[in-house]
């Protein structure tokens, strides 16, 4: 990853840094209120479409903003549907395939990814199979986006049997960050990416971890712009360190699910009962305080280093219990089906886990970070984080450090 400031006069409002993914190298430019610098960049790709790719909401709060800068340079056709998961679908796609090709879309169109990770897929899938692949820009508006999705080839829809079974690996050719337009989001949406922008710094980045607790846990200002570009450049310098070689998140890059295998179970089960219940986010920050203490319990982690992963998931209003309506044999049953299961030779009753062995450094094998752990074990620390015991509240309420 390389950075430099490109544009002459605009200081720490206009980053660029590349991202290198495998073989594959593209521009992530990001800053504060820079929607001009973003068209102008934008310009210099000379499409002679633009098709855009988003959600209502976004549309809504922030195309008043972006369209007109984007309508002098090109026809935009505005793709948009209503927000949320369920448009991840195959229908939705072939829809929208077919408006960009009867409007006359050609190899030489961009698509525009502008909003979350939802219409982020949609259109990294409809540009990879128009014509084959057109070129991709993401103007990502969710934390989740700016800090995640677009720092990952990874481009997928749902099937009617489950979450992600339809996709590809396809790259953009720049990706833009305004974190003005993040301000919009709900507090939950904020929180849940800056979750796993703190994932990056416990299980990747441990240096940045001062800084973390320094600035936010004292309730400081999570959506202050200056705290949205730092938590986003130490998204890209994580992401990019594991995944430079490994573009398919496989091996080193498994290490970004630390905390994804109870917090994928737990986020399933809870939104089996009530849709929304808990945000991605928040599950996973959940599941990192159980691997914490999985570690923990092998001798790896300190308790200091366990407590770091408590006051940052409390800081960020994730949960440090167990949701009280979900059963640990609920939680165990998905945990066993996880979607990590084949990278380690079978062993009966355990699941593989990216465990830590110190803050910033994962367990086992560099090139394969999992180490197998019994479902007993995981049983155990979900029955020791079922109830608020009086240690932990206290604790917590009196701002320790460690
Ligand atoms: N490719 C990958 O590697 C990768 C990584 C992470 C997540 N994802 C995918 O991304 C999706 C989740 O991402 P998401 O949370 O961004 O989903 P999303 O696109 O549904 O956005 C979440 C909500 O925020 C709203 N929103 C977006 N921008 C806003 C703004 N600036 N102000 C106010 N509201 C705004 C949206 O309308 C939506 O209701 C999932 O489908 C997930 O599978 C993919």
């Amino acid at each position: 990853v390389t950075r430099d400031n490109a544009t002459a006069g605009y200081g720490d409002r206009w980053q660029v840094r590349r991202i290198k993914l495998g073989d594959v190298d593209y521009p992530y430019h990001y800053g504060y209120d820079c929607l001009d610098l973003i068209a102008q960049e934008i310009a210099a790709l000379d499409a002679d479409r633009l098709v855009m790719v988003t959600d209502d909401t976004v549309l809504a709060l922030h195309g008043g903003a972006l369209l007109p800068r984007l309508r002098a340079l090109a026809p935009v056709d505005v793709l948009s549907h209503a927000r949320g998961e369920a448009m991840k679908s195959l229908p939705q796609l072939m829809e929208y395939i077919e408006r960009a090709l009867a409007a006359g879309a050609t190899r030489r169109s961009v698509v525009v990814a502008f909003g979350g990770g939802v219409p982020g897929n949609l259109a990294g899938l409809l540009a990879g199979l128009l014509f084959r692949g057109v070129r991709l820009v993401h103007i990502p508006t969710t934390t989740i986006a700016a800090m995640d999705s677009v720092l990952s080839l990874k481009q997928a829809i749902n099937s009617s049997r489950g979450k992600n079974h339809i996709g590809t690996y396809y790259a953009p050719s720049a990706v833009f960050t305004d974190v003005r337009m993040l301000q919009t989001l709900p507090t939950r949406e904020l929180r849940s990416g800056l979750c796993e922008a703190a994932k990056n710094c416990l299980a990747i980045r441990s240096a940045a971890l001062p800084k973390l607790r320094r600035q936010f846990l004292a309730g400081g200002d999570w959506s202050a712009p200056s705290a949205l570009l730092w938590l986003l450049d130490e998204s890209i310098q994580a992401k990019t360190a594991v995944t430079a070689r490994d573009s398919r998140e496989q091996r080193a890059g498994l290490v970004l699910e630390y905390g994804h295998t109870v917090g994928h179970a737990v986020e399933l089960a809870v939104n089996r009962r009530r849709s929304g219940g808990i945000s991605h986010g928040e599950a996973v920050a959940f599941g990192m305080v159980v691997a914490a203490n999985l570690a923990q319990r092998r001798g790896w982690l300190s308790e200091a280093d366990v407590a770091v992963h408590e006051e940052i998931v409390a800081a960020l209003g994730a949960p440090l219990w167990l949701p009280p309506d979900l059963s640990i044999d609920e939680i165990i049953a998905i945990v066993r089906e996880d979607n990590k299961r084949g990278y380690l030779p079978p062993a009966p009753d355990s699941a593989p886990f990216v465990l830590l062995a110190a803050l910033g450094q994962p367990a086992g094998d560099p090139e394969l970070p999992l180490v197998p752990v019994r479902l007993d074990e995981v049983s155990s620390v979900l029955a020791s984080r079922c109830h608020r015991s009086p240690r932990y509240a206290d604790t917590l309420a009196s701002g320790v450090t460690v």
